[in-house]
């Protein structure tokens, strides 16, 4: 696969084949993504890899991060308990969770150089991993701007920044593309 069909033709991935991906082929992946650029080489981003049972820390603690923001409230026990179980079941059919996180700098420029290091580790990762065959779902979700969360997982809230879960898998469906708009109409030329 060539570059430009891999950056066009990667989607987003929901639905995943209930077997795992190869462990040689992830840590393929994850090895070659590190030629990201870096500023001051600091290779900023790390890695939870849950999969297996490891799934299932993973999904309490998104779980238990959802009751504390309300999620569940406002239904009874019965509706509440049948949400977080379809959340739970939901989590654990999908057969890898990459939560991708880098230290706080706390000088804000270095903070945002490392952001923009770790997204672009990132989309390496979803191309080698698109090139393999192996989709990924990039989510962003509230759990982890939640501190409980990130010490629910093992990680001081107040030393990384959670950036990440990445859901991989060999995708079930492939969705269509979403069109994207032509850049000239972004893009300004400036020559003089
Ligand atoms: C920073 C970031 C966060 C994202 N978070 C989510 C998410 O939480 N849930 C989701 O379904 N998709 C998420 N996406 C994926 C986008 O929705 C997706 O890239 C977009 O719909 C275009 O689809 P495509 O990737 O198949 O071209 C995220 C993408 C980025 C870059």
């Amino acid at each position: 696969m060539d570059l430009v069909e891999a950056v066009e033709k990667r989607r987003s991935i929901h639905e995943y084949e209930q077997r795992l991906v190869d462990e040689e082929v992830l840590r393929n992946i994850f090895l070659t993504a590190a030629w990201a650029p870096t500023h001051r080489m600091k290779e900023p981003w790390n890695i939870h890899l849950y999969q297996e049972h490891g799934r299932e820390h993973y999904a309490e603690a998104v779980l238990d991060s959802y009751e504390r923001q309300g999620f569940f409230e406002g239904y009874d026990e019965e509706k509440s308990r049948q949400l977080k179980k379809g959340i739970g079941d939901f989590l654990l059919q999908i057969p890898h969770h990459a939560l991708i996180y880098m230290p706080r700098d706390e000088d804000e420029r270095k903070f945002e150089e490392d952001y923009a290091a770790v997204c672009a580790y990132i989309q390496n990762v979803q191309l080698l991993a698109w090139e393999a065959g192996v989709g990924i779902l990039w989510t962003t979700s509230p759990y982890l701007h939640d501190p409980a969360f990130a010490e629910a997982v093992g990680l001081d809230p107040a030393v990384y920044k959670l950036v990440s879960v990445l859901q991989m898998g060999y995708p079930k469906r492939i969705p269509r593309a979403k069109q994207r708009t032509d850049i000239m109409d972004k893009m300004k030329v400036i020559r003089t």
